[in-house]
C-alpha cells in the first residue's frame, strides 16, 4: 500500500477520522500555546537522540503522552506510532495513528515561531517505506493557529478553504522559477553531503526556503506558498498528515528515483515542477550518499 492508494474506507469513516485527527490536534496545539504563551524563557533540553542537536522537550513527551491517551478513549481500535515513545502500539483495525506532537522541535526551542502538531491516521504499516497511506490527517501552526486538514478522497483545506495546486496553463514552470523548501538532518555527515547537493541545485532554482518544520514545509507546497519541497531523512511522523494535505490539493509526495516515500529522499510538488526536481537531485547526487554505499556494503 502506498500514498494515495485506496484502502477501501467508506468516505463517511474518512469523515469521522478526519473529525478525530483535527480534534486532537488542535485541542493538542492549544496545551502548547497555553503552556508557552507568556513565558520569555526557552523552553528547556529534557534529552537528545540521534545527535546532540536532535532535541527533546518535556512539551515534547507531554503532548505525545496527551495524544495517545485521547486516542485509546476515542479510537482503542487502531494502533499508535509517535515520535517520542519506542515502538508501534499495535491495533486491531488496520489503522495506525501517527503522531508528531512537535514538528519543529528546534524552533520551539528558540521560540521561533514555527511549529505544528501533526496528527495523522495510515492504513498499512507505518514503520515500512511504501507500505501505509494516509487516511486523514490534521496539521496545527501552534503559534499562528492555522489548520490544515486532509481526508483521503476528501479534498484538503487550511482553515476550511479548499486547496488546489497551483498548475500552470503553459506546462511546468522552469526550475529557476521554483522556491524550494527544504531541511537538513541532524547528523552532521549527513548534513555535509546535503550542503553537498544543495551547492549544486542553488544555482538552478529561484531560491531556498530551511522553514524548520516538515510539515510546513509540505503544507506551505499544498497551499502555494512555496513551489516545491524536498529532503532526505524524513520520518513518517513528520509527513504522513502533510503529504496527504499536498495529495489531495492535487500535488505529488514521492520518494525519489521511484524509491517509496520514507527511503532516502522525500519530493513534493505539482507533478510536472516536481519531475524536473527530480532530475535536478539525481543530477546533484541525491540518490547516492555515502550512507547509501555503507548500507549496500552491509555497514
Ligand atoms: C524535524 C523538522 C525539520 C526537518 C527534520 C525533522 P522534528 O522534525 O521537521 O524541519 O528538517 O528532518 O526531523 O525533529 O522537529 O520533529
Ligand atoms: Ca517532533
Amino acid at each position: 500500500m502506498s500514498p494515495g492508494q485506496d484502502p477501501g474506507l467508506e468516505p463517511g469513516v474518512i469523515d469521522e477520522l478526519m473529525a478525530v485527527a483535527r480534534d486532537a490536534a488542535t485541542a493538542a496545539a492549544g496545551l502548547i500555546r497555553a503552556a508557552t504563551g507568556d513565558q520569555d524563557d526557552r523552553p528547556a533540553v529534557a534529552s537528545t537522540k540521534s545527535s546532540p542537536t536532535d532535541v527533546v522537550t518535556a512539551m515534547d513527551r507531554a503532548i505525545e503522552r496527551h495524544l495517545r491517551e485521547h486516542l485509546a478513549k476515542v479510537r482503542p481500535q487502531d494502533g499508535v506510532l509517535g515520535e517520542e515513545e519506542d515502538g508501534l502500539r499495535a491495533g486491531s483495525s488496520g489503522l495506525t495513528w501517527v503522531l508528531d506532537p512537535i514538528d519543529g522541535t528546534v524552533n520551539y526551542l528558540y521560540r521561533i515561531p514555527v511549529y505544528s502538531v501533526s496528527v495523522a491516521v495510515v492504513a498499512g504499516d507505518p514503520r515500512v517505506p511504501g507500505a501505509w497511506t494516509p487516511v486523514a490527517g490534521c496539521v496545527v501552526s501552534v503559534e499562528t493557529g492555522e489548520t490544515w486538514t486532509a481526508g483521503l478522497g476528501r479534498g484538503s483545506a487550511v482553515d476550511g478553504r479548499p486547496l488546489s495546486i497551483r498548475t500552470d496553463p503553459d506546462g511546468p514552470r522552469e526550475l529557476s522559477q521554483a522556491l524550494v523548501a527544504t531541511g537538513f538532518g541532524y547528523r552532521a555527515e549527513r548534513r555535509a553531503e546535503q550542503a553537498r547537493v544543495f551547492a549544486a541545485l542553488a544555482p538552478v532554482i529561484r531560491d531556498i526556503r530551511r522553514i524548520g518544520s516538515a510539515s510546513l514545509d509540505l503544507c506551505m507546497v499544498a497551499a502555494g506558498q512555496v513551489d516545491l519541497y524536498y529532503e532526505r531523512g524524513v520520518n513518517v511522523w513528520d509527513m504522513a498528515a502533510a503529504a496527504l494535505v499536498v495529495i489531495e490539493a492535487g500535488g505529488v509526495v514521492t520518494g525519489l528515483a521511484g524509491r517509496p516515500l520514507g527511503e532516502r529522499t522525500v519530493l513534493a510538488g505539482e507533478p510536472g515542477l516536481c519531475a524536473r526536481l527530480a532530475e535536478a537531485l539525481v543530477a546533484a547526487g541525491a540518490d547516492d550518499f555515502a550512507e547509501d554505499r555503507e548500507a549496500a556494503r552491509g555497514g
